[in-house]
């Protein structure tokens, strides 16, 4: 959902529940070393929402190559929050020590719960990737220790646009059963 809402605050509360509900996820070891980082400091959001749109402007580029072939509807609302990052009434922003990239797999469990949390109670969010092209000047505005990296710039907040089931490729073409090519699902008569 990247058309959120800039007039309505996220309360207290729910922010504490999505919260909660990403630090109950899995983590290596139970090692829990993500750090997250809720952002609801105008001054703040706007930094980061400039650093994003600088960000969404060179990736636009190849986006709307023919060669990338990226779905026009996608690439239009995309553009939006390419513009109006900043104005999200909140930014989630996932750290972890090392270097960018090596506990992803601890992070984005968290992530995964935060954004379902979120849309259970109503609320908009986006995972994005693009800032960190960027990222050390995200790590100054935020005040982030050089030996932790970011993981994700999530904006949070009501949603101006349609709720849609998502539009996913078909189980048949993802999906195999027992080995590699073989059909998973109800063609499959031994299951
Ligand atoms: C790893 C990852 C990085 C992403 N980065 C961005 C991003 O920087 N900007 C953005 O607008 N969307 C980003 N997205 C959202 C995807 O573009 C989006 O999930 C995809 O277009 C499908 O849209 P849907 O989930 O609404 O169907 C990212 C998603 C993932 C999983």
């Amino acid at each position: 959902m990247r058309r959120l809402d800039a007039g309505r605050p996220v309360s207290e509360a729910d922010l504490q529940t999505i919260i909660e509900a990403a630090l109950k996820a899995a983590t290596g070891s139970n090692s829990q070393t993500t750090r997250w980082i809720v952002v609801t400091d105008s001054g703040l959001r706007n930094r980061l929402g400039a650093v994003y749109q600088q960000c969404w402007v060179q990736a636009a580029e190849f986006l709307a190559s023919p060669e990338y072939a990226l779905d026009d509807r996608i690439f239009r609302s995309a553009s939006h929050l390419g513009e109006h990052m900043g104005e999200a009434p909140v930014i989630v922003v996932p750290c972890a020590p090392g270097p960018p990239g090596v506990a992803s797999a601890s992070v984005f469990p968290g992530v995964q719960n935060l954004m379902l949390a979120a849309r259970a109670l109503g609320l908009g969010t986006t995972l994005t990737t693009l800032y960190a092209m960027r990222e050390s000047e995200v790590k100054e505005i935020l005040d982030i220790p050089e030996d932790h990296s970011t993981y994700a710039m999530i904006p949070i907040g009501y949603p101006l646009g349609r709720w849609a089931e998502a539009v996913r490729k078909p189980t048949a073409e993802l999906v195999f059963h027992d080995r590699w090519g073989s059909v998973f699902g109800s063609q499959n008569s031994d299951t």
